[in-house]
């Protein structure tokens, strides 16, 4: 890479966003409207375990989904580590992805198994079901993908082999609240389906979660795991674990419940004004949506390859910073990079060329629902004329 310092320092004087733009930020409900509801937590005294507000937000949240099995959760870590207590998978291996946040291996690791990692495909970035087979042994007890970035894995393909090696599929659809896969939410495939409602999410109740089952039964069972196992006053049926959501986190869920569809509706604009901006960039390689799906624009994710482009992703996410603008290498590091997972054969990164690639190229740019159509545009025009600048300069 090759930037000419001064060049780069006109372009910052000519394009600097005057705020600096974080790569998320919430979408925040009115505060008077969440005041009003604090207040009947006030008078109710009714702080947690299945109050008002919690069965109110259930109800609507599967309404809203429109599936018919889900519990909420305190936040989604702990309902994909009680997802798989509910299934009894509590030992041997489970093949997941690389290309995750550490949330999806840990899981793993806290119920005592050891995770596989399998490579993932080139275009949407999920578990590559070609590669499933290869790690099946005896041991293996289940298949964990994840629908990153809200694209959906290859869920028929991944059922099949599941199904001609009797393995149970947990989702993690931390990313995919609301995405629908041919008219369906995607959050009613495999055995079980988590989302997370964190902060940095598009849907958001600060801190939360919920899982999506495939029964009443899976669904009662989850309720008694998430609460200590404890069935009645004198009675504990399981070794549970405390994963409830409290009414404040619920009362701001559902005032997000009501904000969720415009705040989609804005990211798939600034999605579009990225699209058009960024299209045809050398180097540059955009996300796209698989047949069949109805996206929720959680993020934009895109790959920049260094020798078409000019500049590494590292470089051009280190130049942002100096426009203002705070991209993020997510997924980066690995999962399998991690000294927790290193040493298993699996993690070996000439088993995971694909991950490799991409976690080496993947840059998110900031995606939010009150990000300026001005602001969009001009992060585009500023990755274009980096881009110009190496061409033009006489080392590039
Ligand atoms: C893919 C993925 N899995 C799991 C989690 C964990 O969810 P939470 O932060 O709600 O515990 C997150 C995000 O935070 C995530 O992005």
């Amino acid at each position: 890479m090759n930037w000419d310092a001064g060049a780069v320092d006109t372009l910052v004087q000519r394009l600097a966003l005057p705020q600096p733009v974080f790569v998320t930020q919430p979408n925040m409900p009115d505060l008077g409207d969440y005041h009003r509801m604090l207040e009947k937590i006030w008078d109710r005294k009714w702080l947690t375990n299945d109050g008002q507000f919690h069965q109110e937000f259930e109800r609507r949240l599967a309404a809203q989904l429109k599936v018919e099995h889900i519990n909420l959760f305190c936040n989604g870590a702990l309902a994909l580590l009680v997802a798989l207590q509910a299934l009894r998978i509590n030992s041997g291996e489970v093949i997941t992805t690389p290309f995750t946040f550490p949330a999806t291996p840990h899981v793993l690791w806290w119920n005592n198994i050891r995770p596989v990692f399998c490579d993932i495909d080139p275009v949407t970035y999920n578990l590559d079901p070609k590669g499933i087979e290869q790690h099946i042994r005896p041991e293996t007890r289940a298949i964990l993908p994840v629908h990153v970035f809200g694209t959906p894995c290859d869920v028929e393909a991944i059922q099949a082999i599941a199904d001609r090696h009797g393995l149970q599929v947990i989702y993690d659809a931390a990313h995919a609240f609301g995405v629908r896969y041919k008219g369906r939410s995607i959050t009613e495939h495999g055995d079980l389906s988590m989302l997370s409602f964190h902060a940095t999410k598009l849907f958001t109740s600060i801190e939360g979660g919920a899982l999506v089952s495939r029964s009443d039964q899976l669904r009662t069972r989850i309720n008694f795991l998430k609460n200590f196992g404890i069935a009645n006053e004198e009675t504990v049926i399981a070794p549970g674990i405390n994963g409830k959501m409290n009414e404040f986190q619920a009362a701001f869920g559902l005032l997000q419940l009501d904000m969720v569809d415009a705040e989609i509706a804005r990211r798939a604009k600034l999605t579009q004004i990225y699209r058009d901006g960024l299209s045809g960039l050398p180097g540059i390689t955009l996300a796209k949506t698989p047949p069949d799906v109805e996206p929720n624009y959680a993020y934009f994710p895109m790959l920049v390859d260094e020798a078409k482009y000019g500049a590494s992703r590292d470089e051009l996410h280190a130049a942002l910073k100096r426009f203002n603008i705070n991209s993020r290498k997510y997924f980066y590091p690995l999962c399998s990079h991690f000294p927790c997972y290193a040493a298993l054969p699996s993690a070996r990164p000439e088993n995971l060329p694909v991950a490799e690639r991409v976690a080496s190229q993947v840059l998110c740019l900031p995606l939010y629902g009150n990000l300026a159509d001005d602001a969009a545009a001009t992060l585009c025009t500023i990755v274009r004329e980096l881009h110009a600048l190496l061409k033009e300069s006489p080392h590039g």
